[in-house]
């Protein structure tokens, strides 16, 4: 039950796809995080026009902006622009799902402990990118992904939640990607929903 009446509101950054973030709405719909947490994904934040998860976010009414990295000359400049954005929705967490972009140390701290990021490698092993074929290329046996809070260092920050899956032989980075991503749509819901009784 909520604890009081202040709405709990939940922003998601994506820059693609946008399936976490489906996989967090259809949680909040399933679960009633509305009525059991007071809490609901207030918006959907895109650095890309044509991310493909702005129609889906549209089709469930949630409000969606966007704003192109490209049209500002500093990556400050961006941060401070996108920060307008998720604040008009006064956010209690704001989720990166997917989104593509690395932040400034300013942004990281304006919200701080309620920004949280999935990061598809088992953390602290491969930060930054192409974390699926680093893994494969390394011979490792076990792969996965990590739910953790955002500091202002890459990919490093507290650990929330974590899947582990195998890599098998003649897998691919993609065929790998495919195996991580159906656990982070079970360990990103997850990870969202115990943070919302402590927001
Ligand atoms: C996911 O695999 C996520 O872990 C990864 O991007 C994909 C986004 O998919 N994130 C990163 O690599 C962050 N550095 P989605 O748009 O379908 O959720």
């Amino acid at each position: 039950m909520m604890q009081n009446n202040v709405p709990k509101n939940i922003v998601i950054l994506i820059s693609g796809g946008g399936s976490n973030m489906a996989a967090i709405v259809r949680a909040a719909q399933q679960e009633n995080w509305h009525q059991r947490y007071g809490a609901c994904v207030a918006a959907v934040v895109s650095n890309k026009a044509d991310a493909a998860g702005l129609a889906f976010a549209r089709q469930q009414g949630i409000a969606t902006e966007v704003l192109d990295h490209k049209a500002f000359g500093t990556r400050e400049a961006f941060d401070a622009a996108l920060a307008d954005a998720i604040d008009h929705y006064q956010p209690a967490l704001v989720v990166l799902a997917g989104f593509m972009r690395i932040l400034t140390p300013g942004f990281v701290a304006r919200y701080a402990g309620r920004l949280v990021n999935i990061h598809p490698s088992l953390l602290p092993a491969f930060t930054g990118l192409n974390t699926h074929q680093r893994a494969i290329d390394a011979g490792c046996k076990v792969a996965g992904v990590t739910v953790h809070q955002v500091t202002a260092e890459l990919d490093v920050g507290p650990i929330l939640d974590q899947a582990v899956v195998p890599v098998l032989p003649g897998d691919t980075a993609d065929t790998l990607a495919a195996r991580v991503l159906t656990q982070e749509h079970i360990i990103y819901p997850r990870a969202v929903r115990a943070l919302l009784p402590l927001l």
